[in-house]
């Protein structure tokens, strides 16, 4: 294995399985995120709209040197599945189909929606594993009634073999799309594989809803992303799984609004050497996500996974000067009159040469359901890929994606959105045979110069 790729001694591009055949993307939590993606690529597939923000769609990729001009679309170079053979479900505490549901987020206008009513209309969601123990925002019936917890996740494993023959799917991929759960510490119970199926039996109350979902998925040796905050698959547990059942993994909580923002300035600011002595950020939220996370064990769960990226791209301990005072505060406020279109501030406070401050103001009017849909469809398409070239385990090459990227024990996350990228593109060229991009370009560039 070569970084969670079956390294057989040729180009991983010679043993990609192609992309033959219906994909199907299952969601747990068919709320504003996945309604906003299913719409989207409906009326794409329909020429209504263009996916923008997604970079299998949209982005393109510099192929060999500079002078080559050798500048594909992503989705020409790697073989990812047609948005045409992609077919949605999911499952969610409350039985709207996707059109009510997507109605009832008003993140998307009515006539887009009408556009594509009978596409949306067809998808109801599945009962859901649920337990207002984790969630106690939410109160829906739509839910399994299975005894225990070894039957929920042998009840979801069934609602997959079910989907997947339904709809002729060649291939499942699943991304969680649901609330943000209670907070939760890895404790004995997530240690090993054998100790989380023994929870299971036992109804250990570690084992979150979105635990036997990511359980049910990796057994059947079916990717798994989590796009919420919620601890999940970054238990060894599931880790473990996936390497038996040689599955891709990825998570946590979608890189969108503010983290977004952050991720692409605070690692300018350090580029050039500045201070920054505190990052006040706080987020006015009105939709159902806004609700849950208005509990405070809900909040806990994505504060921690907020807090985190800033220490990661500045490393304090490596520039106490610079960094080691810094203050970060984050807060998030359920205001019901914005709905989906969340509106953050941040005030930044920074120091240039000799110590003289300075301070920056970004006031990001979002709209967070629009940031996070073509997300979800990159990492679907993304994982899918990654499953047909034989990658399997924490699939750090996706951390571009994610606010609190997953990454290998006793790895530190890579934050830098730069760096992200660099990586992402990179792992690209090596699956296709294609050179590494180092930037240094010392090869060819002298060359250039005299030839002038
Ligand atoms: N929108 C963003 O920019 C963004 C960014 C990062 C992470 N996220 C995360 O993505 C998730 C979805 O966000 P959203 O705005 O769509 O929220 P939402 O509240 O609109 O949708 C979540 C849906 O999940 C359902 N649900 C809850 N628990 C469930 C369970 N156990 N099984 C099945 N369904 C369940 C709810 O009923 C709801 O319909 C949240 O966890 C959110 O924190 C969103």
């Amino acid at each position: 294995m070569l970084g969670g790729m079956a390294d057989q001694g040729e180009p991983i591009r010679s043993y990609i399985q192609p992309a033959d055949g219906r994909l199907g993307i299952l969601m747990p939590g068919l709320g504003a995120v996945a309604t906003t993606l299913i719409a989207g690529v409906e009326a794409v597939k329909k020429d209504l709209a263009r996916p923008i923000g997604s970079l299998t769609q949209m982005g393109s990729i510099r192929l060999g040197k500079r002078t080559e001009n050798r500048v594909p679309r992503i989705r020409d170079f790697v073989p990812l599945a047609s948005l045409d053979d992609i077919v949605f479900g999911g499952w969610d505490v409350y039985a709207d189909n996707v059109y009510e549901a997507a109605c009832n987020a008003r993140v998307l206008d009515q006539p887009l929606l009408d556009a594509v009513k009978p596409e949306l209309e067809a998808i109801r969601p599945m009962t859901a594993v649920f337990d207002r123990t984790y969630v106690s925002n939410l109160d829906g019936s739509n839910v399994k009634q299975a005894a225990g917890k070894a039957a929920l996740a042998d009840a979801v494993a069934e609602d997959i073999r079910r989907f997947r023959s339904d709809n002729d799917c060649a291939r499942i991929v699943v991304v969680w799309c649901a609330s943000t759960e209670k907070y939760i510490e890895r404790s004995a119970v997530h240690a090993t594989l054998a100790a989380f199926e023994q929870g299971l039996r036992d109804d250990d109350p570690a084992i979150s809803p979105s635990m036997i979902y990511a359980y049910a998925a990796i057994r059947m040796g079916i990717p798994f992303i989590n796009g919420a905050p919620n601890l999940t698959c970054d238990i060894p547990a599931l880790i473990e799984l996936a390497r038996e059942t040689s599955t891709p993994i990825g998570g946590k909580d979608f890189k969108t609004g503010q983290t977004l923002m952050k991720t692409i300035l605070a690692p300018g600011l350090q580029a050039r050497a500045l201070g920054i002595k505190g990052w006040f950020s706080s987020n006015i939220l009105g939709n159902r996500d806004g609700f849950v996370l208005d509990h405070p064990d809900n909040f806990r769960t994505k504060e921690v996974s907020k807090l985190s990226v800033l220490k990661d791209i500045l490393h304090p301990e490596q520039n106490p000067e610079l960094y080691g005072d810094l203050c970060h505060k984050v807060s998030i406020n359920y205001y019901p009159p914005h709905g989906d279109n969340k509106e953050s501030w941040d005030n930044i406070d920074i120091f240039g040469w000799l110590g003289y401050p300075m301070q920056i103001k970004i006031n990001f009017l979002c709209r967070d359901s629009i940031l996070a849909a073509p997300v979800v469809l990159d990492l679907a398409l993304f994982v899918d890929l990654a499953k047909r070239a034989g990658m399997t385990g924490i699939q750090e090459w996706l951390s571009f994606y994610f606010k609190s990227p997953q990454t290998a024990p006793g790895l530190r996350p890579e934050h830098d959105i730069f760096k992200q990228l660099v990586k992402l593109q990179n792992t690209l060229r090596h699956m296709m045979g294609e050179d590494l991009i180092t930037h240094l370009g010392l090869d060819y560039y002298q060359d250039l110069v005299e030839a002038l």
